[in-house]
């Protein structure tokens, strides 16, 4: 190939934006979905304002839905799509009075850490108010990463979230979602944080 690249390097790239772009964002719509399910409350103010969306461009609108944003938000922080990553300093470190030798592997966990009871107010309880500007118990900088942080963070955080907001939208607008599925879903740490059974969910079509 004359662009430097080789079949196998074109390859591993359609693999990752294939494995990156498609199947995260999929699970977080599945898990969003089933979470709305389980909190009716929620569910139906986003109902109440996705009713009131200029339907001519319903896109804009829903960009507009600060409380789509803060449900999104919550919903990567319960289930992050990735659960882990993983960092290998170039150079010996010291990190917070801790020696990393070069070549150390370390794990960096969304899971563990979203879910730390040390950092969240009730880690374990869907609130997407918990991102409210005004919020007495604002989660900490730093302890809230799905799209990775730093520069290898995710390229398509920005991609994934307005595909999360118009699917969502769309579903939101025509269906009302209840979840069959136990309130805390079992997951299983494969490449990417998979429910353990699948998520049944009943849409119910709205008038
Ligand atoms: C909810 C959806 C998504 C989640 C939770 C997510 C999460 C992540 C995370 C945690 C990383 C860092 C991995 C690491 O550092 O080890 C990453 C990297 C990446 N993501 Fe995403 N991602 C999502 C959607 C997307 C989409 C829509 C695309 C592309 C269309 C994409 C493309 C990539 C690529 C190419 C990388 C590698 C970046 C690099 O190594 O420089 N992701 N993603």
């Amino acid at each position: 190939m004359d662009n430097g690249w080789d079949r196998s390097e074109i390859r591993d790239e359609v693999v990752t934006l294939l494995l990156a772009g498609h199947e995260t964002t999929a699970l977080m719509l599945a898990y969003t979905v089933h979470l709305l399910g389980k909190n009716p409350v929620v569910r139906d103010q986003i109902i109440s304002t996705t009713d009131k969306t200029d339907i001519k461009n319903p896109a804009k609108s829903l960009r507009q839905s600060t409380l789509l944003d803060r449900v999104l938000k919550e919903s990567l922080r319960l289930y992050p799509p990735a659960y882990a990553i993983f960092r290998q300093p170039t150079e010996d470190v010291m990190l917070n009075g801790y020696e990393i030798s070069e070549g150390t592997i370390l794990c960096l966990s969304q899971w563990v850490t979203h879910r730390d009871h040390r950092l969240y107010d009730s880690p374990y309880e869907f609130r997407p108010n918990r991102w409210n500007s005004d919020s007495l118990t604002p989660p900490p900088t730093g302890m809230y990463f799905p799209f990775a942080a730093g520069p290898r963070r995710c390229i398509g955080e920005r991609l994934a979230l307005i595909e999360g907001k118009v699917v969502l939208g769309k579903i939101l607008q025509n269906f009302t979602p209840e979840s069959f599925a136990e309130d805390t879903l079992e997951v299983i740490p494969s490449l990417s944080t998979q429910p353990k059974d699948p998520i049944k969910i009943k849409l119910k079509q709205r008038n």
